[in-house]
């Protein structure tokens, strides 16, 4: 409403003799109400709009002023001005879970693997698995990057790149690290195939089987299935869809019960998609400290934040090596080449050790590959833009959700990353909607694959990162549908 009022005013200074700038500012407001710019969108550069208008770079900011001022976009640093999201009223969001307070020895996560499987069948709308669709990933470089590498290092591709790993791209790892607030040298990294790896060698080295690891609620469903596959029990933390897991009642549980690590995803999380607030972050590392129990960080997504912010580790406040950080290019560069890494902290020799005994290397081409990439400098210009991508195609899916899916359901607004976590009216069954769903080749995430004790029934987790076009909108339209029955 804020927005049409804002239109409105610009429209009432027709009566008066307008200046040029005005005029810009009243045909971008226009485009604006049309939707050829959408809330939480860039709009083009001063350069850019000063050739389209044909006007002067000067005359463009003072248009930019006014749409500012009347509250239709806002700058945010070093970035642009965007489109302001309170143009549109999205959706109530989840709130606060509270799942079963005991550990919980988890089975039956074969559904995971359904819907990893259902990502490779021809023609699926591919909504259910978090993998970005190839239109999002930088995929020509880093062929280029793999037929470089191939050809001017030909035997050192060929050979074994031992744990920790090809030094070039620890090093590339280490200056990328401290944008996170992370200041770490590169012998403190070892290379793993992919996240998921790094996740494994994490759990396997801090636990045995039998014992009680922490994990947010809603958990990303990776993390259960190595829980389940290394015979440990989990113990589910009531989470908060904006502020992440609760502080208070991991304080609560690790007072009642032996905990034996806490694992989880504070920035972007998947699937609520929220950004842990730092002090929380702070707070969550110096509890875990004083109790002895290590903190398995994935900042898988943390690369992708919508406002361009990257957010800093818990791991920045890791103060006794007690985090153990883990991330990949998984999310960003390319799921395929699987190159992760794992900052172990005082588990430096024995993840080194677990890597070696479990894959002997990751492969040489792969690392050296994304090595040469990150050296070239490109991946910050890639980050610019793919975030760009990912919060548009976040907001038109969200709106699309908002407009086919029943009163009451409630979706998660993401800060970065690229799925939302979507609450349907009590009575759903999104185990039901999945099965219907895949029989028209639409994959989704059902909500209990996301819980050790199968909570989540009436939720789905929806990956953004599809583009936008009707048979995406179409799919929406048909599980609105399934959500509504
Ligand atoms: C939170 C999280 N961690 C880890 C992974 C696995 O990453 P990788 O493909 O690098 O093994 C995923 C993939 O979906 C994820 O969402």
């Amino acid at each position: 409403m804020a927005g049409h009022r804002s239109y409105l005013c610009i429209k009432q200074q027709k009566i008066k003799m307008k200046k040029r700038y005005e005029e810009v500012a009243e045909r971008l407001a226009g485009q604006i109400e049309q939707g050829v710019y959408l809330p939480g969108e860039r709009i083009p550069g001063v350069r850019r709009l000063s050739k389209q208008f044909a006007v002067s770079i000067s005359t463009i900011m003072q248009a930019h002023q006014l749409l500012e001022d009347q509250r239709l976009i806002e700058a945010r640093p070093r970035s642009g001005y965007y489109v302001r999201t309170r143009l549109w009223q999205p959706p109530e969001q989840p709130t606060m879970t509270h799942p079963k307070p005991t550990p919980t020895a988890i089975t039956g996560h074969q559904l995971a693997m359904q819907l990893s499987q259902a990502t490779q069948q021809p023609g699926i709308m591919q909504l259910g698995a978090a993998i970005p669709d190839h239109s999002f990933l930088p995929t020509r470089a880093i062929n280029q990057a793999l037929m470089r590498v191939a050809r001017h290092q030909q035997q050192r591709s060929a050979s074994y790149e031992f744990p920790p790993g090809s030094i070039e791209l620890r090093q590339q790892i280490a200056r990328r690290m401290l944008d996170a607030g992370c200041q770490i040298a590169p012998s403190e990294v070892v290379i793993t195939s992919g996240c998921q790896e790094a996740l494994t060698l994490c759990l396997r080295v801090v636990a045995q089987p039998g014992d009680i690891i922490a994990l947010e609620s809603p958990t990303f469903y990776g993390q259960l299935q190595v829980v389940e596959s290394l015979g440990l029990k989990a113990l589910e933390i009531p989470t908060h869809p904006q502020e992440g897991i609760s502080v208070d009642a991991l304080k609560l549980a690790i007072e009642q019960w032996p905990v034996k690590a806490c694992i989880l995803v504070g920035n972007f999380n998947n699937p609520m998609g929220y950004c842990m607030p730092q002090n929380n972050k702070q707070a969550l590392v110096k509890l875990l400290g004083k109790h002895n129990v290590p903190l398995i960080e994935d900042d898988v997504y943390g690369d992708l934040a919508f406002d361009h912010n990257r957010p800093l580790a818990a791991k920045s406040y890791d103060r006794n090596s007690n985090v153990l950080y883990c991330s990949s290019f998984s999310k960003t560069l390319s799921p395929g080449l699987r190159v992760g890494w794992i900052v172990p902290g005082k588990y430096q020799e024995q993840i080194a050790y677990q890597k070696y005994i479990t894959s002997l290397a990751t492969p040489t081409l792969a690392q050296l590959a994304i090595a040469d990439f990150l050296q070239r400098g490109a991946y910050d210009r890639y980050l610019r833009q793919v975030r760009n991508q990912y919060a548009r195609q976040v907001t038109l899916i969200t709106q699309a959700i908002s407009k086919y899916f029943p009163e009451g359901t409630k979706v998660t607004r993401p800060k970065g990353g690229f799925v939302v976590w979507v609450e349907l009216p009590e009575k759903s069954d999104s185990l039901q909607i999945f099965h219907q769903a895949l029989a028209k080749n639409i994959c989704i995430a059902p909500g209990p694959i996301f819980s050790a004790s199968g909570k989540y029934r009436n939720f789905i987790r929806i990956s953004c990162a599809q583009p936008w076009d009707d048979r995406f909108e179409a799919a929406i339209i048909y599980l609105g549908k399934l959500a509504l029955q």
